[in-house]
């Protein structure tokens, strides 16, 4: 064994960049080389994993898991390689890591920053105590196409509401410090555009403006860089001709030269090698300088800088200055991660996972994820003391596995407590429970088990239905073209429906479905998307009015798939329509005239409205907004504007409304969007309370980026809406002056 040579590193000198020079300096470019490659682990430890790690080849490694493993790993490196450069420990730990939250779309739901921020601080102590010390989230890819399966990853639409909910997952997940322990890097993804692939298909070309690029994708990342996140990660996508792992405008001159970003950007599993796959180098030596030309600090998995870095080099191609600046950004994440003085984990450090307060975290999480999408005649809250018998039908009523979602890893199933398990435990002898899955799962097309649903619903005074998608039809690479309930569930739903019972459908999916027709045929509809280890317990207390839902839509329900993109921030084109003056194909006469039904843009088979708009959700109360008044009607450039608006609960139940603020600039140096959020907060209100909102809007919350690509708030007239969802109709105006 090599004795490990001195590496005299002044472990006390507080200067970390001293600290991270002085190494950099002592490296060969192999060790260097070495930190600027990530290997997959899975494999636990062979010898060849070893030996690489021995002889500094290794910088970080990714989905090995299991505490003893990881120490050893780590002890290798620290002990038996020539510097002792501790390893970064990656791993996907999107939305939980042994207790498993809401899939970040439901948690995105909550529009709750400080829960999200719980949700993630209890991921980062559940994956640091068995060794993990950087997670490959948060995902904050805008996307207004549900047809792609990772917008179960993403936290909604809207440019204002991810930015807001991906700093509070950085703050969770990295801690007051990153060096306290029980903190892992956080790494914001993926950068950048990858939500605008063609047709919904994962990994597909993205053709996007810089205008679109700098005033709704790149907002959120920039947030997340100003919130200090360390890392980011490169998206798949072939950019606008140029793909994001080769990207020098995105990685240089937006990322550094802009934003200031001093922590390392890692390239997606592969994607470095991928840049031939595309067609945009011609070989594994020329990705490799295609990436590093652009700014990549590490390679996930493939081996193109391994193996060619120093042919890069020797011709020429590249300067070693440029291996050694990303040699410092890696080398600096790990000193501010406490590695070299705290490589090693200790479990008796932590506390143990799944206990009652994270079990806590995650039902609360499950609870204000649940959106309330429709409650006729106030179905719901369910009133125990009305039901003797009661149906639980469908295949996800009791399916631990798939209630937890994409991208569950390490989620402990045994720990979920299911719907039916919750509602059994909840009401006891006190009601008859008639249980039939009706299918098998979620994709079951036959009949098989219908008669015996039908059967139990027969036999009840209400019917409580659990439908939706097995976890495997969201997630990445997991893209579908028609977004319906799959499999016979609507025909399970409509034959129950039949049967005029009492019915209310609770739906588990990583993404908004196409519920037009669906939404008919039950009573009730709540949404849960993919609830995680307490679903079960938060969907019982909701149904049985324990709790009331408080989520709103992150995204967009269209009617039907042609709807897509259909989202709430649109530009007003030239030739705006209104639902009202809309003429559905089913009621155009024969032989109209060919401009007899106006010439303005909707769709003549689903009109120009969503199914349910983005912000939206039900509570079992009633809500009033009144009485807008501004601080001024004009303000100067560098002013605040102050907007108050009187909240009123008028229902009969104490709730939480999540108030949303709206605005529109009305003309800009570029269109602008007919609604922009950019405020929200959570009022709790008792029955008959009226609360006075406030919100604070300053004139820079309303800059973009103008046709010469300036970050401008420009002087003119804006309009301002406040209400429960992005429909809003309480309306102010003011004016920004020169
Ligand atoms: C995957 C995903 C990325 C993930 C990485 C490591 O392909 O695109 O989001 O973090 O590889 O698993």
């Amino acid at each position: 064994m090599k004795q490990k040579e001195q590496t005299c590193i002044d472990l006390k000198t507080d200067r970390l960049l001293d600290r991270v020079n002085d190494l950099v300096e002592r490296m060969t470019l192999s060790e260097k080389i070495g930190q600027m490659s990530q290997v997959t682990g899975m494999g636990g430890l062979t010898d060849n994993l070893r030996l690489a790690i021995q002889q500094g080849k290794v910088g970080s490694i990714l989905n090995e898991v299991g505490l003893e493993s990881l120490n050893e790993i780590q002890r290798i490196a620290m002990e038996e390689s020539r510097l002792g450069i501790p390893l970064l420990i990656g791993r996907d730990v999107i939305h939980g890591f042994r207790t498993m939250l809401p899939i970040p779309l439901g948690q995105a739901a909550s529009w709750n920053p400080e829960l999200i921020k719980k949700g993630a601080r209890m991921a980062a102590i559940e994956a640091a105590s068995e060794g993990i010390n950087w997670t490959f989230a948060p995902m904050i890819d805008i996307t207004r196409d549900p047809r792609w399966g990772r917008i179960a990853e993403t936290l909604g639409e809207d440019t204002h509401l991810t930015s807001v909910l991906g700093t509070a997952m950085v703050e969770g997940f990295q801690g007051e410090k990153l060096s306290q322990g029980d903190s892992i890097a956080a790494c914001v993804k993926h950068y950048a555009g990858y939500g605008y692939s063609e047709s919904g298909k994962d990994y597909a070309y993205v053709n996007i403006s810089e205008s679109e690029l700098r005033n709704v994708v790149l907002p959120p990342f920039r947030a997340c860089v100003d919130a200090g996140v360390a890392t980011l990660m490169t998206a798949f996508s072939d950019l606008n001709g140029i793909p994001a792992s080769g990207n020098e405008f995105l990685l240089k001159k937006v990322l550094r030269e802009e934003w200031g970003f001093s922590g390392f950007v890692v390239s997606d599993w592969d994607a470095v090698k991928e840049l031939k796959v595309h067609g945009f180098a011609e070989d594994n030596k020329m990705a490799a300088f295609e990436a590093l030309q652009a700014g990549v600090d590490m390679e996930m998995v493939s081996t193109c800088y391994q193996g060619h870095i120093a042919t890069l080099l020797r011709e020429g191609l590249i300067e070693e200055k440029i291996i050694d600046q990303y040699v410092r950004n890696i080398l600096r994440v790990k000193f501010e991660l406490g590695l070299f003085e705290n490589p090693y984990t200790k479990a008796a450090d932590f506390p143990v996972s799944g206990n009652p307060e994270f079990l806590q975290i995650a039902k609360q999480a499950a609870l204000e994820s649940c959106v309330l999408l429709k409650n006729d005649y106030d179905k719901l809250p369910l009133r125990l003391e009305n039901i003797q018998n009661l149906a639980i039908i469908g295949p996800m009523a009791d399916d631990a596995y798939e209630q937890m979602g994409t991208w569950t890893f390490d989620g402990k199933e045994e720990w979920c407590q299911t719907p039916l398990q919750a509602i059994r435990a909840m009401v006891g002898d006190r009601v008859n429970i008639h249980v039939a899955k009706g299918l098998e799962t979620t994709r079951t097309k036959n009949r098989d088990g219908f008669e015996a649903a039908l059967e139990a619903a027969r036999k009840s005074d209400t019917v409580l239905l659990f439908m939706g998608e097995e976890a495997i039809l969201s997630g990445e690479a997991h893209c579908r073209a028609d977004i319906n309930l799959p499999g016979f569930q609507n025909e399970l739903l409509k034959e129950i429906a039949q049967l005029g019972k009492s019915t209310v459908l609770v739906i588990m999916a990583g993404r908004p479905l196409t519920l037009g027709e669906t939404k008919d045929y039950a009573n009730a509809l709540l949404y849960a998307w993919h609830p995680g280890t307490m679903g079960g317990p938060a969907i019982a207390d909701l149904i049985f009015g324990k709790a009331s839902p408080v989520g709103k839509t992150p995204v967009t329900f269209p009617k039907v798939v042609g709807q897509i993109p259909i989202y709430y921030n649109q530009r007003n084109t030239g030739r705006p329509t209104r639902e009202e003056d809309i003429t559905f194909m089913n009621d155009i006469p024969v032989r109209a005239a060919q401009t007899s039904l106006g010439n303005t843009s909707f769709h003549l088979d689903a009109g120009l409205e969503p199914l349910y708009p983005f912000g939206f959700g039900l509570s079992y109360t009633t809500f009033h907004y009144h009485n807008i008044q501004l601080s001024a009607e004009q303000i100067n450039l560098g002013e605040t504007l102050e907007i108050k608006v009187e909240l009123s609960n008028t229902g009969s139940r104490a709730a939480t409304e999540i108030t949303q603020l709206y605005v529109r600039d009305i003309v800009g140096n570029i269109t602008r969007p007919i609604r922009e959020l950019k405020g929200f907060q959570q009022v709790h209100l008792a029955v008959g309370e009226t609360k006075t909102i406030a919100f604070q809007l300053h004139t820079k919350d309303l800059a973009f980026y103008n046709r010469k690509m300036d970050l401008v708030t420009e002087p003119g007239q804006f309009n301002i809406w406040v209400g429960g969802d992005s429909n809003a109709s309480l309306q102010a105006s003011f004016w920004i002056k020169k």
